[in-house]
């Protein structure tokens, strides 16, 4: 993997699990610096001066659908520059449509795919972009399978994966855009999740054969998709979800 040195990628999501993860892997291992979105404050301005590089940290909830282009204003302000930018940002609720609850399901339309729209938006309008640069979506492997109690997060990540498409097209020859479809891994959102499932770890064997992932796997195809290495790819979904299409 060629290194990062001198080149600035958004992390959206960057307080916890994937997000955060990447954004280690990117400047320890890569020499990249990063901008890190998410709403706790204080976590993504001490990792922003404990990460090596030159880092900032942008706090923004993204429920605030009206306001993502001031992320980018912001940017442009202070100068700073992106090569590409880390969609991570995600709530995964659990509930039966049975007990659809209307008002998460519509939190959780707004975090894991609307924002993403308004992202798409402030990246076509913003001046703070570089030429090339790549953007990643976190989605799910749930976008393409049913599973149980997921249909409000499923639904999301499916609309994320057509925003994807879409904003790959309106970006084509600028920018290039993917998606990483992960089945388990192991980070505070999975954590959650075993708290409010019965019968989990024997869910989880059968489920992902190969095993629950290791975040540390998807900073390394983050940063794959990132990279000039993948320069030919665009609008594209890649799984990394540990056999779990074979079941
Ligand atoms: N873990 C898995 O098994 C798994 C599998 C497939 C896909 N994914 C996807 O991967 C992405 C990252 O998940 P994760 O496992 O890393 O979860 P996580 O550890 O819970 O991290 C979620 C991140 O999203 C941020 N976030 C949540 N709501 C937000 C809001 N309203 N505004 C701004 N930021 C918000 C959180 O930051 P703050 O709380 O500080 O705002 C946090 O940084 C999600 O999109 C998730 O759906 C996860």
């Amino acid at each position: 993997m060629s290194s990062f040195s001198g080149k600035t990628f958004m992390i959206a999501g960057a307080s916890s699990g994937i997000g955060r993860n990447a954004a280690e892997f990117l400047t320890r291992s890569l020499g990249a610096n990063v901008v890190l979105v998410a709403r706790r404050t204080s976590i993504i301005t001490d990792l922003a001066k404990t990460f090596p590089g030159d880092n900032y940290a942008i706090t923004y909830d993204f429920l605030d659908l009206e306001h993502i282009g001031d992320i980018f204003t912001e940017c442009e302000q202070q100068k700073i520059y992106l090569d590409g930018i880390v969609y991570s940002a995600g709530i995964a609720p659990l509930y039966a449509l049975k007990d659809n609850d209307t008002e998460r399901t519509m939190d959780t339309m707004k975090i894991n795919a609307l924002a993403f729209a308004e992202i798409a938006k402030g990246v076509l309008n913003s001046s703070c972009m570089h030429e090339q640069a790549s953007i990643v979506a976190i989605s799910s492997i749930v976008s393409i399978a049913v599973t149980n109690r997921q249909s409000a997060y499923a639904a999301s990540k499916a609309m994320l994966n057509m925003y994807v498409k879409y904003f790959a097209k309106e970006a084509l020859g600028k920018y290039r855009v993917n998606a990483i479809l992960p089945g388990a891994v192991e980070t505070e959102m999975y954590q959650e999740l075993r708290k409010q499932s019965t019968d989990f770890e024997n869910k989880m064997k059968r489920n992902y054969p190969l095993g629950v992932i290791p975040a540390e796997k998807i900073s390394k195809l983050i940063a794959y998709l990132l990279s000039e290495d993948s320069s030919y790819i665009t609008g594209s979904f890649f799984q990394m979800d540990s056999g779990f299409l074979l079941n």
